[in-house]
């Protein structure tokens, strides 16, 4: 089954639990939480306090994408605020099989991020290891930017490794998801799809997150 994971980074903080609600109701599967630093990425966002309230508010999974210096020092602070998966940069990460093994003991999902410069193949080692693979088709940092198409060609990647190997990961793509490059992203393979602006600076909240879903197959 492919997911929906929209992304409170777009979302208006003063009504959040209505905004949370409001996904719920159009059919979100996950719930996206973007940590930014103003280090690892040049903007700051929210730590684990604000992840802590989502998940008082939603019953949905906890999907943690790490944009931040040093990941491997608030891994606990996330699954303590409710984490359900974590995401670390590959680009941030020196001992990434470490990483991804403390992750999982903790009973969570572990998964790595690759930038849009990075190439895919450098995953190849952990592969086995991850239950996530997230591709970036923006440079982190912020919503709202343009999909770059070259990153679908990683997808279709991971998605030959995945069936080569047998193995278990899932294929997440974070970045300029609308209405046509969701299609495109999921004709390319992917099972977990980030969207922002495209659900929350819409009129219809509840009508977009439907309108989207509706898309992946
Ligand atoms: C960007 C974040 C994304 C962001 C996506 O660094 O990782 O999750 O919220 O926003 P849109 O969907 O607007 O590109
Ligand atoms: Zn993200």
């Amino acid at each position: 089954m492919k997911q929906l994971a929209p992304s409170i980074l777009s979302a208006d903080f003063k009504n959040l639990e209505q905004q949370i609600r409001a996904v719920e109701i159009g059919g979100a599967d996950i719930i996206h939480c973007d940590i930014m630093d103003g280090q690892f990425v040049p903007n700051i966002t929210f730590g684990p306090l604000i992840v802590s309230a989502v998940n008082s508010i939603t019953e949905l999974p906890i999907d943690v994408h790490l944009m931040i210096k040093t990941p491997e020092k608030r891994i606990s602070d996330f699954v303590k605020a409710g984490a359900n998966f974590i995401t670390v940069h590959y680009e941030e990460v020196i001992h990434l099989d470490r990483l991804l093994n403390q992750i999982k003991e903790y009973g969570i999902k572990a998964g790595v991020v690759i930038n849009p410069a990075t190439p895919v193949e450098l995953l190849l080692p952990v592969l086995h290891l991850a239950d996530i693979i997230l591709v970036m088709s923006v440079n982190p940092g912020f919503g709202g930017q343009s999909f770059l198409n070259y990153t679908l060609n990683k997808v279709e990647w991971l998605f030959e490794k995945r069936t080569e190997n047998n193995f278990g990961y899932k294929i997440e793509i974070d970045g300029g998801i609308n209405k046509e490059t969701i299609v495109k992203a999921s004709d390319a393979g992917c099972d977990i799809f980030v969207a922002g602006s495209a659900v929350f600076k819409t009129k219809n909240i509840t009508a977009s997150t439907t309108e989207l879903k509706n898309l992946i197959f």
